[in-house]
């Protein structure tokens, strides 16, 4: 079977195509044939050496697919299940990969496995974000930054299902529009506008009540200044690059504010809690009240590309390897 592996930290083109014999499975272990894989930030990170996983490894942790073999001890999974996962490091951008049984997400009637592998990792998230980290309540005003990114058309979709209004920031007319069709009320074009002014504007000078900041370096002193007076600032990732380090002061000069660093992995401990978020997020898939934004596909060999792409800003929601 055909995997991307990373030998070397680098470049996307760390991504190197690699022959292997089937994986088999081991105790409590599941094999599953891929049908697609889900690429993320965290992939380009790893490939980059900014996170460190020991080398040589498969790149990608979500996918989704068949199951073709399980291993002793596995009892509630079978051969034909159709199953996808979120954050398992190792089992992505192969043809053939190992997912332990607790980490399976059995896929619900009506979902395509392309688009469960679209939802899991960045659904999740958004998930936990709206629900767990600042529970976002009816009538409260929210700045998502890339509203037209994987998690933020999924983002703006549940804010907007528990009665928030949304704000997004973007870069192009095109994911302007896409950000509107998500559910956000007013899309601030941060290349031509002050986002800092525009939102204190929309919000009659009080400011949003939560910024869900995955941009990092470039967005965060602006999403500090959007808030109002206890608000709360979620940094969950650096797409842009890492926050430097600050001063504490900040938040009291800025109005008591809260800030949280929040990770998928600190919001699915346990299977109970990874059941629950799937159990939303995959039902509202097949309910037809969560959109899944599929933005770009590419053949497995091409894991270069989709990186390139990711990072350079031309992607908007979710990018797959397709098997
Ligand atoms: N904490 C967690 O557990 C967790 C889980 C999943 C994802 N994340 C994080 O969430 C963030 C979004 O992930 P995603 O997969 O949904 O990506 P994405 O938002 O689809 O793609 C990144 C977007 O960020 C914006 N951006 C602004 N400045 C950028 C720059 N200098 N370089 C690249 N992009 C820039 C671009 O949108 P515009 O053109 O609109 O600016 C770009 O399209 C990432 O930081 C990721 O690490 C965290």
């Amino acid at each position: 079977m055909r995997a991307m592996v990373v030998r070397q930290y680098g470049g996307p083109e760390a991504l190197e195509l690699d022959e292997r014999a089937a994986p088999e499975p081991g105790e409590g272990e599941v094999r599953v044939d891929l049908r697609a894989a889900g690429v993320n930030f965290v992939d380009t990170y790893q490939r980059s050496g900014t996170y460190r996983v020991p080398l040589p490894f498969v790149a990608g942790s979500e996918g989704a697919g068949v199951v073709s073999a399980v291993g002793p001890g596995v009892t509630g999974t079978a051969v034909g299940d159709r199953v996808t996962w979120a954050m398992v490091r190792g089992a992505g951008y192969a043809e053939q990969v190992l997912v332990p049984e607790e980490q399976l997400v059995p896929i619900p009637e009506g979902v395509s496995e392309e688009t469960a592998a679209a939802v899991m990792l960045q659904g999740l998230t958004a998930h936990f974000l709206c629900t767990s980290t600042y529970a976002v309540q009816s009538g409260d005003t929210v700045l998502i930054h890339a509203g037209a990114g994987g998690v933020g058309l999924l983002l703006t979709q549940m804010v907007v299902k528990r009665g928030g209004r949304v704000i997004t920031t973007t870069s192009t007319d095109g994911k302007a529009e896409l950000s509107r069709g998500a559910g956000a009320s007013d899309v601030v074009r941060y290349d031509r506008e002050d986002v800092v002014e525009r939102v204190r504007a929309l919000t009659d000078g009080v400011g949003v009540a939560v910024v869900y900041d995955g941009v990092g370096k470039d967005t965060f002193d602006a999403s500090l200044r959007c808030l109002r007076r206890r608000g709360m600032l979620v940094l969950f990732g650096a797409s842009s690059g890492p926050v430097p380090p600050l001063d504490p002061q900040v938040l009291n000069r800025r109005g008591s504010l809260f800030l949280t660093r929040p990770t998928l992995y600190d919001h699915t401990l346990g299977r109970e809690e990874l059941l629950w978020r799937a159990a939303d997020v995959l039902g509202w898939v097949a309910d037809g009240s969560l959109d899944v934004r599929v933005g770009a596909r590419y053949p497995l060999e091409q894991a270069a590309r989709a990186h390139q792409d990711l990072e350079s800003r031309r992607t908007t929601g979710k990018s797959l390897l397709v098997l």
